[in-house]
C-alpha cells in the first residue's frame, strides 16, 4: 500500500513502474494496490487517476491489459495522524488479502512528508496492519530524505525499528536503481583489467559529477531547508562513492555488498573544522538574462544562504585508497544535465617518448569515464601513436555507448527498485549503517558552513559552478576532466 498514494511521485513514477512490472509478468494476479491520502475519493475516481498517470507516461491504456491492471487498485482516505483511522485501512487490507490470496505479504510504501514516517511505522504495528502470518513478509519502503542530520536520522531509525527489523526496511536512493550505477560492480568485479588497477598505485584521483541544468523549480520550500549537501551529497554521491571505493564483496548478495560499502564508509576521513573548510566549497547561483538568481526564485527568502552547489574532496584512510582523493561536485543551474564518473589513472612513471629532440606532447593520463546519464556507457582514454612518420603520441578513446534502442528498454530506477522490494533484495537500498556514516561525514561540513556567512550568489547560471570549485582541485595540481567546451 502507498501512503501518499495521490502524490506526484506515485502518479509520475510509482504506478507507471508497477505497470511495467505487470506487463513483463513480474506481477500477475495475486496483488492489490491500496492508495491512501487525506483526500476523499472512491475507488473508481482513484482508478481513473491511475489510468491517466499511465497514459501520461506513454502507455496505451485502452487495452485489456491496462484495464485488468487498474482493477487491482483501491483507495482509502486516511489521516496518518489519527490512530483510529488505521482500523479502516486494516479492514480493507484484510479483505483484499483474502480476495487476491496474498497470504499476508505486505509492502508499505511511505511517499509523503518525512515528519510522518515514524508515527506511521509505529501505528502500522500497533494497529495491526502488519500481517502476523509467520511465513509472510512485511516490508517498509521509505522515500528520502532520511533525516536532516545524524541525530534526526537516528531518531527516525529508532522509531522505525520499533516496528520493523533492518532487513524489512528499504530506504530508497533512486540513484541505486540507475543502470550505470549498478554497472559499477560489473565493471569492477567482472574485469581483471579494471579491478587489478583499481587502487592508489595506479589511480591518481576519481571524480564524480552530478550536474543539473534546471534550477530549484517549484520545490523551493523543501530545497531551501535542505541545500545541495543534504539533497545530493549525503545520499546519491555517498552511495556512488562507496560503490567505487568498496572492496570486493565475498558474494554478490545484499548482505555482503552492504558490508563492504559500510567498511569503505568507515574509512572515509571525517574532517575536523579546518579540513572541512578547505576541502569543501559551496555555491549559490546568480542571475542571467530572464533567469532570476536563486534568492529570487518563488518561495525562496531573498537572504537565503542555502547552497545550490557543492564540490569537495573525500579521502579514505585505508590501504587501497590512501593518497588517492575522490573529488565530487553537484549543483543546480549548471551547464548541462548529466552524471558521470571519471577515473584518472597515474601517468607512466617514465615517459620514454619525451626524449629531447622529440616533438611529442607529454603522455596524457589514461581516463576511464562511466557515463551514467543522459547517455549510458564507458569510455577509456589511452595513448597511441599518431598516424604519420616520426613518432608522436596522442590520446585516443575506446568508447562503448549503449545504443538508443537498447536504452529505451532500460527499466526506470523505480521499476527496478519496486521489483527488488517484492523480491526482498536490499542490495540497491541504503542500509542504516551507510546512512549514519554518510550523515556523520556531511554533518561536519554543515557545522563548519553554519559558522560562516557565505558570499552568495557566486556562480553564473550555465557554468560549472563557482571559481572555488576550480581552485579546490587546482590546488592539488589537478583539474576536472569534464570541463565546459570540452
Ligand atoms: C533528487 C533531488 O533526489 O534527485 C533533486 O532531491 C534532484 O533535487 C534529483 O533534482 C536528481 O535526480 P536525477 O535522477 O534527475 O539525476
Amino acid at each position: 500500500m502507498f501512503f501518499g498514494g495521490t502524490g506526484d511521485l506515485a502518479y509520475r513514477k510509482l504506478y507507471p513502474s508497477l505497470f511495467n512490472l505487470y506487463r513483463k509478468g513480474n506481477l500477475r494476479t495475486h496483488f492489490a494496490v491500496v492508495g491512501t491520502s487525506r483526500q476523499a475519493m472512491d475507488h473508481e475516481k482513484f482508478r481513473a487517476a491511475v489510468k491517466k498517470s499511465l497514459a501520461d507516461s506513454g502507455n496505451r491504456v485502452e487495452s485489456k491489459e491496462a484495464t485488468d491492471f487498474i482493477s487491482h487498485f483501491y483507495y482509502q482516505a486516511h489521516d496518518v495522524t489519527d490512530t483510529a483511522h488505521y482500523a479502516v485501512v486494516k479492514d480493507l487490507l484484510d479483505k483484499l488479502d483474502k480476495k487476491y490470496k496474498l497470504q499476508g505479504n505486505r509492502i508499505f510504501y511511505l511517499s509523503m512528508a518525512p515528519q510522518f514516517f515514524g508515527t506511521i511505522a509505529q501505528d502500522l504495528k500497533t494497529q495491526g496492519l502488519m500481517s502476523d502470518n509467520k511465513d509472510a513478509f512485511n516490508r517498509l519502503v521509505i522515500e528520502k530524505p532520511f533525516g536532516r542530520d545524524y541525530d534526526s536520522a537516528k531518531q527516525l531509525n529508532d522509531a522505525l525499528s520499533k516496528s520493523f527489523e533492518e532487513d524489512q526496511i528499504f530506504r530508497i536512493d533512486h540513484y541505486l536503481g540507475k543502470e550505470m550505477i549498478q554497472n559499477i560492480e560489473a565493471l569492477r568485479f567482472g574485469n581483471t583489467l579494471v579491478e587489478s588497477l583499481w587502487n592508489n598505485r595506479y589511480i591518481d584521483n576519481i571524480q564524480v559529477t552530478l550536474s543539473e541544468k534546471l534550477g530549484v523549480e517549484e520545490r523551493a520550500s523543501y530545497y531551501d531547508n535542505s541545500g545541495a549537501l543534504r539533497d545530493m551529497v549525503q545520499n546519491h554521491i555517498m552511495q556512488i562513492v562507496s560503490l567505487l571505493a568498496m572492496e570486493q564483496p565475498v558474494a554478490f548478495t545484499d548482505t555482503d555488498i552492504r558490508a563492504e560499502k559500510v567498511k569503505a564508509l568507515r574509512s572515509l576521513r571525517v574532517y575536523n573544522v579546518a579540513d572541512a573548510a578547505t576541502n569543501f566549497v559551496r555555491g549559490q547561483y546568480g542571475s542571467i538574462n530572464d533567469q532570476p538568481d536563486y534568492r529570487h526564485e518563488d518561495n525562496v527568502p531573498n537572504d537565503s544562504t542555502t547552497e545550490t552547489f557543492v564540490a569537495g574532496k573525500l579521502l579514505f584512510d585505508n590501504y587501497r585508497w590512501s593518497g588517492t582523493p575522490f573529488y565530487v561536485r553537484t549543483g543546480k543551474m549548471l551547464a548541462d544535465k548529466f552524471t558521470r564518473v571519471d577515473v584518472v589513472f597515474k601517468r607512466p612513471l617514465v615517459d620514454i617518448f619525451a626524449f629531447p629532440q622529440s616533438q611529442s606532447t607529454p603522455l596524457a593520463a589514461n581516463v576511464l569515464t562511466i557515463f551514467v546519464e543522459p547517455h549510458a556507457g564507458f569510455s577509456l582514454q589511452l595513448n597511441a601513436k599518431t598516424n604519420d612518420t616520426g613518432f608522436q603520441t596522442e590520446p585516443i578513446k575506446l568508447d562503448y555507448l549503449v545504443d538508443a534502442e537498447k536504452s529505451k528498454e532500460t527499466p526506470e530506477p523505480y521499476e527496478r527498485l519496486l521489483h527488488d522490494v517484492m523480491k526482498g533484495d536490499g542490495t540497491n537500498f541504503s542500509s542504516w549503517p551507510e546512512v549514519s556514516y554518510a550523515w556523520k561525514f556531511v554533518d561536519q561540513i554543515r557545522r563548519v558552513w553554519d559558522l560562516q556567512e557565505p558570499n552568495f550568489p557566486n556562480y553564473t547560471p550555465h557554468s560549472m559552478g563557482p571559481a572555488a570549485a576550480e581552485e579546490l582541485i587546482q590546488r592539488d595540481h589537478r583539474e576536472w576532466i569534464y570541463r565546459l567546451n570540452h
